[in-house]
């Protein structure tokens, strides 16, 4: 077997395919990616280019910008985002900046009726079109005698038209209750993107599923360390010894489909009768598998659900540094669940319990993370029964790094 080098490297070799040969092995046979990829400073800000720069990242739940006016402001790859909806209900992303000389327009999401740039006061609706420019003439006017060619130009500025000042665009799009920015010019669709994903889950028409709980936890740990602890349940009976009374080991099965996406699903859902899991009501329409099942879904690169047929929980993770990450999450339930008190409560009991889980995965990862960080570890090895959508997931990020876009096929097909 051979090992990763236990020197750092030096970051052009970070964009070349021959740093990843040994994780690209067959799962059974691969490294885990180099450590750089979790602790270097240049392999992040390379990492953010052509990773975060390139993908379809998710920024938030659609139930954030539901309402006209409401705007989401996030950050991805570096750069500050606004999602905002407009007065027609249309969703649009624009970069949050001003247009005259490069102020950031908003701190944080909000609900209002247009932007007003807290530098000199130029003015955007929330189409992102700029309404108004202060004190600053920018009106061609048509003359009544049309002696020097029709126009007289009263601006202040040569060729200025404040219509082609309005805030820079990006794409935005969005699948069930996630939002889903892409800063690339060339954007693959969203729906190649997830692949199998929204049909599987057609019937639970998540879209309409609402956020009953928010946390944000600040986490020492590169986004990759959550992404990878998410996706496998290897750790389950030493990580979360209290979760085998609802969960066991052998109830959990890998389920992936050709996309940008990892899969498992847990099923039955739970081994607890007795358990809130199994006594809130279900979502409308389900049948008889997705009543019975828990999927676990890893979106590259950054979200993560868990769809049961009560209630889903949505972790975001937004890299801060190589070795921190802000983790986002969202409790969600089916519409109308909590028209009904003793639900409530259900739900309460839910949110300690995802907190609980959360805190133990957190805290585990952390420890990778300081593990990474001890230049003697030069990579390790998967365990291919229960850790394959870590080998998928990590050669995505070494397709990425060289620049190629590739979206595998699912588990019966051929894999990498
Ligand atoms: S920078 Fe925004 S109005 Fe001047
Ligand atoms: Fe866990």
């Amino acid at each position: 077997m051979q090992y990763y080098s236990q020197q750092r490297l030096p970051t052009h070799v970070y964009t070349q395919p021959e740093t990843y040969g040994l994780s690209r092995l067959p799962v059974d046979q691969a490294s885990t990616l180099i450590p750089d990829a979790y602790t270097a400073a240049d392999f992040f800000a390379l990492e953010q280019e052509k990773i975060f720069a390139t993908a379809w990242v998710a920024v938030g739940c659609l139930q954030q910008v539901q309402n006209p006016g409401d705007i989401l402001v996030t950050e991805v790859a570096g750069r500050s985002i606004l999602v905002m909806r407009d007065k027609t209900g249309k969703l649009g992303a624009f970069y949050n900046v001003c247009r005259h000389r490069g102020s950031k327009l908003l701190e944080k999401s909000c609900n209002i009726k247009s932007l007003h740039c807290p530098y000199h006061a130029w003015v955007y609706g929330l189409d992102g079109q700029c309404l108004g420019t202060s004190m600053f003439r920018n009106e061609k006017i048509v003359d009544t005698v049309p002696s020097n060619g029709g126009e007289t130009d009263l601006s202040d500025t040569a060729l200025f038209d404040k219509k082609n000042y309005g805030l820079l665009p990006l794409s935005v799009q969005t699948w069930g209750f996630l939002v889903f920015v892409n800063l690339s010019a060339q954007t693959t669709p969203l729906e190649e993107w997830l692949g199998d994903i929204p049909q599987k889950f057609q019937s639970h028409v998540l879209e309409n599923w609402e956020i009953f709980g928010e946390k944000n936890y600040d986490v020492a740990s590169n986004y990759k360390l959550i992404e990878e602890n998410f996706m496998e349940y290897y750790h389950l009976p030493f990580v979360h010894p209290e979760l085998t009374n609802v969960s066991r080991m052998e109830d959990h099965h890998r389920s992936q489909g050709a996309g940008m996406y990892t899969g498992m699903l847990t099923t039955p859902v739970s081994r607890d009768v007795d358990s809130v899991w199994l006594n809130l009501p279900a979502a409308q329409g389900l049948n008889k598998e997705h009543l019975e099942a828990a999927y676990h879904i890893c979106i590259f690169p950054n979200v993560t659900i868990t769809i049961l047929p009560n209630h889903a929980f949505c972790m975001i993770t937004d890299p801060i540094r190589a070795n921190q990450t802000r983790e986002r999450t969202f409790l969600l339930t089916p519409p109308g669940t909590l028209d009904n008190e003793s639900h409530t409560s259900m739900f309460l009991e839910l949110v300690k319990f995802w907190d609980m889980v959360n805190t133990q995965d957190l805290g585990i990862v952390e420890r990778v993370q300081l593990g990474l960080s001890n230049t003697a570890f030069t990579g390790g090895r998967m365990c291919p029964k229960f850790e394959e959508p870590l080998h998928r997931y990590q050669n995505w990020v070494a397709d990425r790094m060289c620049g190629i876009h590739r979206v595998p096929s699912g588990d019966n097909d051929a894999r990498v």
